[in-house]
């Protein structure tokens, strides 16, 4: 997917109070960069950060961390973070795929909300549910797996139930339908979320576990 390329987005995000220069030297130690031993839960390709940002407000008890390789995209979430004192958040320059350079054993929980779907067979193993990438996050989580995933791609969706009961997961909740579902969960739309919604495209959910 191409996105619009903002122009000093490096500065931009880079002097943001938010953003996490070089993360790799708070491997193991993030408790100490949040000043408190909360549980951890990040969101990997994050875009322009309303989940993330809704989340951090919503759950003061919980440390969010934003993950987007794309800097013109992060900073129209350190932009709608300016006049907003969240201590709870920080925000990481990265490829999803170096996410063990990153942490330790000190993630609770992943979120992937509306991840590039990447339809052709002959990308597969860049799909954030491959088996690869949850082999890379069995890396990083604490003890107890969590990956909640949000996503208006049925074949994506239809991929990820499989290859995460193929790994053993197993689902706490799923939804064909998130919000027309007669059992709502209480849920934060991202960026992406708010304009499917408002075209009435039906929205797939899944909260995955994997008790250690
Ligand atoms: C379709 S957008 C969804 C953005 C946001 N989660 C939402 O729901 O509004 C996908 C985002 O994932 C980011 N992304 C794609 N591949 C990534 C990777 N390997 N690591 C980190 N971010 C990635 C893209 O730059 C883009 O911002």
């Amino acid at each position: 997917m191409r996105y619009k390329r903002v122009e000093n987005a490096d500065v931009l995000v880079k002097e943001s109070p938010y953003y996490v220069e070089n993360p790799e030297s708070h491997k193991n130690n993030w408790s100490t960069v949040f000043k408190n031993h909360h549980p951890i839960y990040i969101e990997l390709g994050m875009g322009r950060g309303d989940f993330i940002i809704h989340m951090a407000e919503s759950y003061p008890q919980i440390n969010f961390i934003g993950i987007e390789m794309f800097l013109s995209q992060m900073v129209y979430a350190t932009q709608k973070l300016e006049k907003m004192h969240l201590s709870n958040l920080k925000l990481i320059h990265l490829d999803a795929k170096d996410l063990a350079s990153v942490f330790g054993k000190e993630v609770d929980t992943i979120y992937l909300t509306f991840c590039d779907p990447w339809p052709k067979k002959q990308d597969e193993k860049r799909r954030f549910t491959h088996e690869n990438f949850l082999r890379i996050y069995d890396r990083v989580f604490k003890k107890d797996k969590r990956i909640v995933l949000k996503t208006d791609n049925k074949g994506f969706f239809q991929y990820s139930l499989e290859s995460l009961s193929q790994y053993w997961y197993v689902f706490e909740r799923v939804s064909l339908d998130l919000h027309h579902d007669e059992h709502p969960i209480d849920n934060i739309m991202t960026d992406y979320e708010q304009r499917y919604f408002v075209e009435g495209r039906p929205i797939y959910y899944l909260d995955a576990r994997f008790k250690n």
